[in-house]
């Protein structure tokens, strides 16, 4: 089986399982969800604003009528709103199979989340924390349950600071710098998770997956400029879609094969583009004793404590 390609045909039977998505209107995530309904998952979208949710439900219901897919809200910038979403979910769903942490704040210029931290690292990485810590109890009951972490190429370039995690005032800060970080920061989260999962003999896993680079980007205001519109087009046609940069992440939440640890990523050249592999992150992402520290200091700016 080693020249086989996984694809969607992969996709095991779903019924029965639960399944959240993270930032699951649009882009990798929206791609996840069409792929996991139309298996009989049980699926919940979980997004930022309830109305792009519901357009983007209806347009998988209109392409698989008998799935089931529940838009619920949730802003992973707002610890108030990840803590509404866990009691909300706990109300009509007694285990959860799949956490698919997803959605991703990108390159953005320097802001804080509502709790004051830089929003890349407060969405991508601590919001993700903390809504795996607060689901915990549900993984736990939910035998073979898994947390798959979205990361990216770009956690090469990520570096993580202890002095100054979040770019405090915007010191030191780029978009660049902060997206590397808040993506090493899924890295180091997954194996981590993975060890706290081992050393409490819960039997779930923490896997991590990457897209390499696909055409999910919607068009802006500066698009509307003639030689932007060229290059965006140039771009979108030479990189892979979002259909296939799906599938990293599609792999590692359903493939029966996924081991705990696994980390997913295209096969191409330099993993930009292709049929989901196993990959390996960079030496940094492994290191155990910036994992620790790591996950100390964001159960302390969450306050969520994993037990
Ligand atoms: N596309 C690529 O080439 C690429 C490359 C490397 C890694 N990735 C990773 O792949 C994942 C998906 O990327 P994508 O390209 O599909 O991104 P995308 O099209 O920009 O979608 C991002 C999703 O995250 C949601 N989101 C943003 N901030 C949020 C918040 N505060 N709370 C809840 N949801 C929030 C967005 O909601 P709104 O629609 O409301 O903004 C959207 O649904 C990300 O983790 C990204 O880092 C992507």
């Amino acid at each position: 089986m080693n020249n086989h390609n996984w694809t969607l045909d992969d996709i095991p039977d779903l019924i029965g399982k639960t399944i959240v998505v993270t930032g699951a209107n649009t882009g990798l995530g929206f791609e996840a969800v069409k792929a996991f309904a139309q298996n009989g998952a049980n699926v919940v979208m979980a997004c930022r604003s309830v109305e792009k949710g519901e357009i983007a439900r209806k347009q998988i219901i209109r392409l698989y009528p008998s799935s089931y897919i529940k838009v619920m809200e949730l802003d992973l910038g707002d610890l108030k709103s990840i803590r509404r979403f866990a009691v909300t979910f706990r109300q009509s769903h007694a285990h959860l199979d799949v956490l698919l942490n997803n959605a991703a704040l990108m390159m953005a210029p320097y802001s804080q989340t509502k709790d004051g931290f830089e929003s890349q690292m407060g969405i991508n990485h601590l919001g993700h924390f903390a809504l795996t810590g607060i689901l915990l109890d549900l993984l736990k009951k939910t035998s073979g349950s898994r947390v798959v972490n979205v990361s990216s190429l770009s956690h090469k370039q990520g570096e993580i600071d202890f002095d100054n995690l979040l770019f405090e005032n915007g010191k030191d800060f780029s978009s660049m710098k902060a997206y590397g970080r808040s993506k090493l920061s899924n890295l180091l989260f997954t194996y981590e998770l993975q060890r706290f999962f081992e050393s409490k003999g819960i039997n779930s896993m923490a896997v991590a997956a990457h897209p390499g680079i696909a055409n999910t980007g919607k068009p802006t205001k500066a698009d509307t400029k003639l030689w932007l519109k060229i290059y965006n087009n140039l771009f979108a046609s030479i990189i892979q879609p979002a259909t296939m940069g799906a599938l990293p992440e599609i792999r590692a939440s359903v493939d029966p094969a996924v081991k705990p640890g696994e980390y997913y990523g295209p096969g191409g050249v330099l993993e930009l583009a292709g049929y989901p592999v196993l990959v390996r992150p960079k030496f940094t992402a492994l290191d155990v004793e910036m994992a620790h520290k790591l996950w100390e200091v964001s159960e302390k700016l969450t306050s969520i404590k994993y037990h």
